[in-house]
């Protein structure tokens, strides 16, 4: 027997609504699972709010409302998203209940016994003013790596950068604005790096998508750093032993896998036991590419503490981007699926369609409503509506029951097709997988063009009849493959031939019963109207210039991005990263000291091509830098030269010469052409 299959999607916080970026882990997932299941396989489908973390507390402070109220709002939110979109879970939790604390507490000590978590003293951010430690997002600073501004626990807007607690300079608290001290205070840390050896191996055999895979190996090679579990909150699930600290939300979020489970076996007459501690099923994680490292370094690293048992796979979509940008509520690059999808009464099938159909699963998906309005029109509707529509209109009214004596290529077309779903599931490729289906109706189309039923039946009913079975055999085999992706519409379209897509199985296409009766179809799909995309093209324009301006008045504030934090680098990706630095404030630009200088002796430093040792006067002062411009300058040339320096950069020891500040050039090519003022100016001279 097969084994059983646990699926699970990544938690939405429950701290905001949902946009159409969060639906690129959950339609896949449920997609996966409804053909799963057509396979004949047993499979769990699980997910649930992650109801702790900062954002919340911050959020819900920044309201008047209790953490707990703003979860119950969100949560209700996300469950009426899903019925919507019929993306149907077994068990849909939330991470603020007692079993969930149960079962985090269990495995927090699980570790601890075992000897993987120890205090530490460390220098946290506390605000005198509030008299409380400042966690995470409730304080904000220069991150200590590139001077952006940064909050607790990320360099959001700059180097993007993990912060751990502590590392932030400058903090001030977020709630009241007074400067933060340091104050030394126990924490509690997991030892991540004592699991560097079983990740490499883990991460060898993990099964999933090769760009989740692929950053994952990348970073145990490089780097892993013990962690630090524990934070001052009171939202959250208390660290044993210790009324004063939770733990920290990507502890507890994953385990929320666990505790959802027991709840869904519990419904479904199983033992979660079986698939958590006795490795007798198959984990599968669906997630977006922003929280690979918490599922494929902490999470595993954790499970192997505890002695659960691991993922099997990894399954990392691609980011959802709004006109080529990271999604981001602020600047108002965003879709909403209740505002502006769900209320404006489109068709549920075609956003799960277009998310499925739009590119591989692993690449990043630009949304666009015109994009979205043409894979309607003209591939939904005029392939496969067209298709159902013709042949089951034809059948009804020419034969009302038909006789289903079916050409052999047309099975062996309809085999093939499932072998292709079977094939691209295996290699989480879900727009092969809808592309399989879609080739299926291209090619009845063409079948039914060719045979032209319409007009043997002037001359042959019997001929006419057997192309109409071909032609509906056909049609009964899109209404089972394409149910998993366009499941109202399907359901409804297999009814007029007599199929329960909801009960069938993939193989039932090829079952073809000896007669089919055929009642009147309706037409399966509407199609999209122009001036409707125009409009939907328009709001959300005009949403991204009103953030915009909203941005350039006011003074920069709070700038709540996506969820929480990781705890590396990683949580968006190099690239998920790059439109957050397309525009930078004034702000920004006035914390760049650029002025004037003027360069009283330049010398070759030893041992480098590259390289010269400049003494640049900064008016104030004279500093030292190193400067890469050795290869097109030869010092006696530099000795005088007025030039333009960036003041406030981080200091940074070149071949051992310590460089404070930067000399700006224009690139060719690698080979730097100083700058320098049109008129003469003095050194010190600030550059606005
Ligand atoms: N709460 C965490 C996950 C904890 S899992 C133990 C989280 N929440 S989230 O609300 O930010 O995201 C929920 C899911 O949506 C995650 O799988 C995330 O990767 C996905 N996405 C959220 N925004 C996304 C895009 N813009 N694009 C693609 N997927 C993204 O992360
Ligand atoms: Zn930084």
């Amino acid at each position: 027997m097969k084994p059983m299959k646990l699926v699970t999607c990544g938690l939405p916080y429950a701290n905001g609504k949902a946009h159409i970026g969060h639906l690129r882990t959950y339609i896949p997932a449920d997609v996966y699972v409804r053909y799963l299941r057509m396979a004949g396989e047993d499979v769990i489908f699980i997910c649930g709010s992650d109801s702790h973390g900062t954002p919340i507390v911050v959020n819900a402070e920044q309201q008047g409302l209790e953490p707990k109220q703003l979860v119950d709002i969100y949560h209700q939110h996300f469950q009426e998203v899903f019925k919507a979109l019929d993306i149907e879970f077994d068990f849909y939790g939330r991470t603020d209940s007692d079993y969930h604390h149960t079962r985090t507490q269990e495995i927090v000590n699980r570790l601890i016994d075992r000897g993987y978590v120890y205090p530490k003293e460390i220098e946290l951010a506390y605000c005198p003013r509030c008299e409380r430690f400042l966690p995470d997002r409730y304080v904000e600073g220069i991150c200590p790596y590139c001077g952006a501004v940064a909050r607790g626990d990320e360099c959001d807007q700059g180097c993007g950068r993990h912060l751990e607690p502590g590392e932030i300079k400058e903090p001030k608290c977020k709630i009241c604005g007074s400067p933060a001290e340091f104050r030394k205070q126990k924490h509690y840390f997991f030892k991540l790096t004592g699991f560097k050896k079983f990740l490499e191996d883990y991460l060898a055999s993990l099964r999933g998508t090769e760009n989740a895979l692929n950053y994952a190996r990348q970073w145990v090679r490089s780097e892993l750093k013990d962690w630090c579990i524990t934070r001052n909150l009171e939202w959250g699930v208390k660290f044993p032993g210790e009324e004063e600290l939770v733990v920290y939300v990507w502890v507890d979020a994953p385990i929320g896998y666990i505790s959802f489970t027991e709840r869904a076996c519990e419904r479904l007459s199983k033992d979660w036991k079986e698939i958590w501690l006795e490795n007798k099923a198959e984990i599968v994680h669906f997630i977006g590419l922003d929280i690979v490292y918490h599922h494929c370094i902490f999470w595993p690293a954790m499970l192997k503490g505890a002695d659960y048992t691991l993922p099997s796979a990894v399954v990392a979509s691609g980011m959802v981007k709004v006109e080529g940008k990271t999604f981001s509520k602020s600047r108002g690059y965003v879709v909403w699926v209740e505002d502006d999808y769900l209320k404006a009464g489109f068709n549920t099938d075609y956003l799960r369609y277009y998310m499925v159909n739009y590119t591989s699963h692993q690449k990043d998906l630009n949304f666009s409503w015109e994009v979205f309005r043409d894979k309607v029109n003209n591939e939904l509707i005029a392939t496969l509506g067209n298709f159902l529509y013709r042949v089951m209109h034809f059948a009804w009214k020419n034969f009302g029951t038909v006789s289903m004596d079916v050409d052999d290529e047309v099975l062996d077309k309809i085999e093939e097709t499932k072998e292709k779903i079977l094939a691209a599931l295996n290699s989480w490729e879900f727009k092969e997988a809808s592309d399989a289906f879609m080739e299926l109706a291209t090619y009845g189309n063409v079948y039914f063009q060719s045979s032209k039923p319409w007009e043997l039946i002037k001359s042959d009913r019997s001929e006419a009849e057997k192309a109409v079975a071909s032609c509906l055999a056909i049609a009964r085999a899109l209404t089972i493959y394409a149910y998993p992706v366009l499941p109202r519409t399907m359901k409804k379209m297999a009814e007029f031939i007599g199929v329960d897509a909801e009960k069938a199985r993939l193989d039932d296409a090829l079952n073809v019963p000896e007669k089919i009766e055929v009642k009147k179809p309706e037409v399966p799909f509407e199609r999209v109207d122009d001036d409707k995309i125009q409009e939907m093209e328009e709001l959300m324009m005009d949403r991204i210039r009103k953030a915009e301006i909203k941005e350039r008045g006011e003074i920069v504030e709070d700038k709540p991005r996506k969820g929480e934090v990781s705890n590396n680098t990683s949580k968006t990706g190099k690239d998920a990263k790059a439109d957050e630095t397309d525009y930078i404030s004034i702000e920004e630009f006035q914390r760049l000291d650029i002025r004037v200088g003027k360069v009283v002796k330049a010398e070759k430093i030893s041992g480098s091509k590259k390289l010269l040792r400049l003494e640049v006067d900064v008016g104030n002062e004279v500093r030292q830098v190193v400067a890469g411009i050795a290869e097109v300058y030869r010092p006696e040339e530099v000795e005088g030269k007025t030039v333009v320096i960036l003041v406030n950069m981080k200091p940074a020891k070149l071949m051992g010469v310590e460089s404070r500040g930067m000399i700006l050039a224009a690139d060719i090519d690698g080979k730097p052409i100083l700058l320098t003022p049109e008129k003469g100016v003095e050194p010190g001279t600030k550059v606005r």
